[in-house]
């Protein structure tokens, strides 16, 4: 995976060097430098435009930079950055009761990285399972999927059928059971089986990162009636497609289920802080007492104002409904495109998927870098597969632009 001739300034060369020697080696980006963004574009370092087809793993659902968003950040900077939670203060409260309201919960959980608003829900889980459902001490079971990607941390890779994310991570946590996705039969007989001793079952609505997995139809909710009728809490981690990225405020409503805890991150903040919460009603959120979670910067007072303002840009311009329709238009045009690179194309809203097959000694890696030199932003995920998700603020000529970009990029490499 190299530049190939992939033409990289000088300017840009320094920052790449600069993080190569001084920078943990764990990510490998595409070599282009940003240092600007707008809306659905970001700048590098020389100024050329892209269109941005990643929204930083759709934390930007808002676009970048939003001017009310970052109104709300620089006000709030101006008057209390940081408090901890050892005293109260005059923007958590606010911040608690438009998100329970806005997402319709007792209550809400304020964490920062999607992982640690992961590794909540799992707390929160095991702790329900032990004071209302009543299982003994330590042998509380939560049931994960395979192909899943929670985040990083510990218990979270324990969870992971990726070797990359686990591989040499170990000893890991114990207690999960991995079942196949989409296929609720498997939960069904798990459950008959250890029903008793399993806690909650954890599901991300579409795998994004696995590469846009789209569920069948129905299987959200036959998971849901499944763990209902064993007293399993579902909960839905919806860093990636919650915050109208999938056409709806929250993935699980295509299917009209409401999760025990919904899991949040990413678009909460609109890109502009790590911002992460749990939702669930005070049945679960209750059974954590005073002193026994927590995070010095969870619900801090900036995360507070500009969570509260990227949920109502959310609103206020319709990103829902945007990503409904623009979503179709951009699956509509790219089935259009008829080339010997592309296997499938798959997604709902603006969160899509082009499953690439090698050609010519070319990969989606290089398809990337094409796109990337014709003014486009896209990276693989899982070698062969490119996640496509613009901010949702991109308007219908824009994505038109972008689309012609992409079928411009694919066929240049036949
Ligand atoms: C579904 C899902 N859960 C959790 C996470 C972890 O979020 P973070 O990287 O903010 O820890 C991600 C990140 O991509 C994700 O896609």
């Amino acid at each position: 995976m190299e530049a190939g001739n992939f033409n990289i300034s000088a300017n840009a060369q320094k920052y790449i060097d600069l993080e190569d020697k001084y920078g943990a080696h764990n990510y490998h980006p595409l070599p282009v430098v940003l240092s600007k963004g707008k809306g659905a574009f970001v700048w590098d370092v020389d100024g050329k435009r892209y269109f941005d087809f990643l929204s930083a793993y759709s934390a930007v659902n808002q676009g970048h930079c939003h001017p009310k968003i970052v109104k709300a950040l620089c006000d709030q900077a101006q008057e209390l950055c940081l408090t901890s939670r050892a005293f109260y203060n005059d923007c958590l409260g606010p911040y608690e009761k438009f998100v329970s309201e806005f997402f319709g919960y007792d209550k809400m959980l304020p964490m920062n990285s999607g992982a640690e608003a992961v590794e909540t829900a799992l707390k929160l889980a095991r702790r329900w399972g032990y004071v209302k459902k009543g299982i003994p001490e330590d042998q509380a079971i939560i049931i994960c999927c395979e192909g899943n990607f929670h985040g990083r941390t510990i218990s979270i890779v324990s969870m992971s059928c990726d070797p990359d994310s686990y591989s040499q991570y170990g000893p890991f946590t114990p207690g999960f059971v991995k079942i196949p996705y989409n296929d609720a039969k498997t939960l069904e007989a798990v459950l008959k089986e250890c029903g008793k001793q399993t806690a909650a079952f954890i599901v991300e609505p579409i795998q994004g990162e696995a590469g846009v997995f789209v569920p069948d139809e129905g299987y959200l909710k036959a998971c849901y009636d499944i763990c209902k009728a064993h007293n399993v809490l579902f909960i839905a981690d919806e860093v990636q497609t919650g915050i109208a990225r999938t056409g709806k405020m929250l993935c699980s409503q295509h299917e009209g289920i409401r999760p025990d805890i919904v899991i949040l991150g990413k678009a909460i903040s609109g890109g502009v802080l790590p911002v992460s919460a749990c939702l669930a009603d005070d049945e679960i959120m209750l059974t954590i007492k005073p002193g026994e979670h927590g995070s010095t910067f969870g619900g801090f007072p900036l995360a507070a104002k500009v969570a509260v303002a990227a949920l109502t840009v959310v609103k206020e311009e319709n990103l829902v409904e945007r990503a409904e329709y623009l979503g179709k238009i951009f699956r509509e045009e790219m089935a259009k495109v008829s080339s010997p690179f592309i296997e499938t194309i798959r997604g709902k809203g603006l969160l899509n998927a082009i499953v690439i097959k090698p050609h010519n000694g070319k990969e989606a890696w290089d398809v990337c870098l094409k796109m990337a030199e014709n003014g486009l932003l896209a990276k693989p995920t899982h070698k062969h597969i490119i996640r496509f998700a613009p901010p949702l603020v991109i308007t219908e000529e824009q994505l038109r632009e972008a689309v012609d970009i992409i079928k411009k990029s694919i066929l240049s490499l036949e």
